[in-house]
């Protein structure tokens, strides 16, 4: 489904892959992610930047193919998030390092986020969609992943190809048509526009 939003006349051509990107909820249950693409997303990450080159990120890949995938979506996503994201291909971890050697990592959540803003462009640079998720169990995912005390859960992300609205409950394919909405350039720039 197209939901390409309309951008301010006076700005220049914009990526493709930021024009395109939304959170869908039906994913192809049916869809299995390549090596190649997989690898393309972690690297993604991988090369972000960082203060002082510190990549605070950790992030965990779990692929519907795994045999714990079913585990991770039943105890680590809330019921309202797993319904559709069992249907994802992968469900990526995102977790941050805050502490290395008793030393506090400079900016290390907004790097992280940074480092995954760059995913989500990889991500549907090879036609996949991504659907970031704070409504999961922090613990749990700490449990599973057996994460140091010096890690944070900050999110997951549901990866997969898109399918049709129509492969969701009502009430959810109702949301999936709704047109993308953001408050205005002159609510978000503070000096300068
Ligand atoms: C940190 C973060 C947490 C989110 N948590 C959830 C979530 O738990 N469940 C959900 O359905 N969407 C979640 N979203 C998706 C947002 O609702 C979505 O990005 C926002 O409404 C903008 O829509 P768009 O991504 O389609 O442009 C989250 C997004 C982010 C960045």
């Amino acid at each position: 489904m197209e939901k390409r939003p309309e951008t301010s006349p006076k700005a220049g051509p914009l990526l493709p892959e930021i024009l395109d990107r939304w959170s869908p909820r039906a994913f192809n249950p049916e869809r299995i992610i390549s090596e190649s693409e997989k690898y393309g997303i972690l690297e993604s990450v991988r090369w972000g930047a960082s203060s002082g080159n510190n990549q605070p990120w950790k992030i965990a890949w779990i692929d519907r193919e795994d045999a714990r995938f079913e585990e991770f979506v039943d105890s680590g996503l809330m019921p309202g998030n797993a319904v559709w994201a069992k249907n994802s291909s992968a469900l990526l971890v995102v977790a941050t390092e805050i502490e290395r050697d008793r030393k506090e990592l400079d900016r290390a959540f907004y790097t992280t986020g940074l480092a995954l803003g760059q995913a989500l462009m990889q991500i549907q640079y090879v036609g996949l969609f991504s659907h970031h998720m704070s409504g999961i169990f922090t613990d749990k995912i700490v449990e599973f992943l057996e994460l140091g005390e010096n890690h944070v859960v900050d999110a997951v992300v549901a990866i997969g190809e898109i399918d049709d609205a129509n492969t969701l409950p009502a009430e959810l394919a109702e949301r999936e048509l709704t047109p993308r909405s953001r408050r205005s350039l002159e609510e978000i720039v503070v000096y300068g526009l």
